[in-house]
């Protein structure tokens, strides 16, 4: 399983103590990439259970949730295209 991102990030985030989880004095980064508190894990990831190990997949959000979309084909500007298999 895999999936397709955007971020809108131009340099690091840096953490610092403030950055720790007061209760279990950790951090969670997401490594999922759907998380609202990006970089931090949010539970978003839960939404990945059911993802299939061998599609690569988009979530696009609506004004009611996110849906989840299969990528099979990314088009370029330049008009090539690349299968995602
Ligand atoms: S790992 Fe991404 S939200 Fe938890």
């Amino acid at each position: 399983m895999s999936r397709l991102v955007e971020l809108d990030a131009t340099g690091p985030r840096k953490l610092d103590e403030s950055d720790l989880d007061p209760e279990k004095g950790d951090i969670a980064v997401c490594q999922c990439g759907l998380s609202e508190e990006f970089p931090f894990c949010d539970g978003s990831h839960s939404c990945t259970e059911t993802e299939d190990a061998d599609t690569c997949y988009r979530y696009v959000e609506d004004e009611m949730s996110q849906q989840l979309q299969t990528v099979v084909r990314i088009v370029y500007e330049d008009g090539t295209t690349e299968a995602i298999d």
